[in-house]
């Protein structure tokens, strides 16, 4: 709905508003396009890495052979993140949500940080690296702790998906396994000014500093209207348990017109691109680690609406077979969001130094719809 007041528009939602420009991410909505400074993400989950996507969305164009050793080998140096912060890590409530743990130290890295308020590009690229490189580090620590395990140090001969799953196991990872999740980084890495990415740029906008942003935009991402819908998919996939239970469980929960996690977009009303190629990238996954009735649930859940809702542009989100994949990758549910959060740092830290090329205050005004003219009744007389 929008309401012009005074040459202003009241847009609930900013669902018909432009809040940027960007070289990063474009998304057709009613095509279901995806792509990350012209490339179709398609062909960058199926040829890139993810710290070659990183150059492209952080520099507008693929690395040459030397730039991307360049970028790898900054990452792989700052793998590893300070004693102190481990130490932090290690009083966190071993019942803590893993995502209010990412939140927290990555505040934290504010503080072990002396350029953590210097806003010139080059410091800010040198924090991107840093978040890049630590978040897997930090959402690894937090799970070996509370598991009461020994925290892994990085491993950097390792990529950044390999590592993560290096230190959150303290196993080396097949081959498969670093695959399907650099996939997943890939696939996560940005898609515009999405709810978590604009919390970032309201904050860096007011010229405060990266980590303060990034803090901002995980807090954002854990609601399950955005980044929590993975951990909701599966949730509801083992809520439904079996592959005969789906029909009558989803038709009950459209009668109930309850939301069903991983499906709908505020901006595709088609099938969303990313998860058209994570149902046919997971299926193999799925079988190779016996998980295939998830994705046969996963499916049919799919079918069903697509007959009943895909009319009203309802269909499949990136969280939908994103569900199934990271529980085929062994992960736990509640580290879900935390993988999202590891992908989309990129996103978020690139939008940051892209709004500060070219930075005004994010101050949007609202309707007051109170009182006027009421008088002040003394304490006695209320
Ligand atoms: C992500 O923005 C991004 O780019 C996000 C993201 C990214 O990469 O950053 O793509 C990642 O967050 C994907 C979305 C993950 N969230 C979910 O899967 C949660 C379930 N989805 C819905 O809550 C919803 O679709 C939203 C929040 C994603 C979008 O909602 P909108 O644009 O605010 O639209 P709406 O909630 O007003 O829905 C419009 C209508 C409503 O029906 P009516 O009230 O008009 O009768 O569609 C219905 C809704 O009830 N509807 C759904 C539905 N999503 C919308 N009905 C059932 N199930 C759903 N999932």
């Amino acid at each position: 709905m929008s309401v012009n007041l005074d040459e202003k528009i009241f847009d609930k939602g900013l669902a018909n508003t432009i809040a940027a420009e960007s070289k990063m991410s474009y998304i057709d909505g009613v095509n279901g396009i995806l792509e990350y400074v012209g490339i179709d993400i398609d062909s960058l989950a199926r040829n890139s890495t993810f710290e070659e996507t990183t150059f492209l969305l952080w520099n507008g164009r693929l690395p040459n052979e030397q730039e991307l050793a360049t970028l790898v080998a900054a990452f792989r140096a700052e793998y590893h993140i300070p004693a102190g912060l481990i130490d932090l890590i290690k009083t966190f409530p071993t019942d803590a949500a893993p995502m209010h743990a990412l939140q927290t130290a990555v505040a934290a890295l504010a503080l072990h940080d002396s350029e953590a308020d210097v806003n010139d590009p080059d410091a800010n690229l040198r924090k991107s690296i840093k978040l890049v490189a630590k978040t897997p580090a930090i959402v690894a620590a937090f799970d070996r702790h509370r598991k009461g395990k020994e925290i892994i140090d990085p491993d950097p001969s390792l990529d950044i998906a390999s590592n993560f799953l290096w230190m959150l196991n303290g196993e080396k990872p097949t081959d498969t396994m670093s695959k399907a999740l650099d996939v997943c980084l890939i696939l996560h890495a940005d898609h515009g000014t999405n709810a978590s990415t604009f919390t970032s740029l309201v904050v860096i906008s007011t010229l405060s500093d990266m980590y303060s942003s990034m803090a901002a935009a995980i807090g954002a991402l854990r609601g399950p209207l955005h980044g929590g819908a993975n951990e909701g998919v599966m949730r509801m996939l083992d809520e439904i348990g079996e592959l005969d239970n789906v029909d009558a469980a989803i038709n009950q929960k459209l009668a109930d017109k309850d939301k069903i996690m991983g499906f709908g977009h505020r901006v595709y009303k088609a099938v969303d691109p990313r998860a058209t190629y994570l149902k046919t990238f997971t299926k193999g996954l799925a079988e190779d680690t016996g998980n295939l009735k998830l994705y046969e649930m996963s499916s049919r859940i799919e079918e069903i609406m697509n007959e009943k809702v895909g009319s009203r542009g309802i269909y499949p989100n990136v969280d939908f077979y994103s569900a199934t994949t990271y529980f085929s990758l062994g992960l736990e549910l509640d580290l879900f969001t935390p993988l999202f959060a590891i992908a989309r740092m990129v996103g978020w830290t690139g939008h940051c130094m892209e709004q500060l090329e070219d930075n005004k205050l994010i101050r949007p005004g609202s309707n007051y719809v109170g009182p006027h003219e009421v008088p002040y009744a003394p304490l006695d007389q209320r």
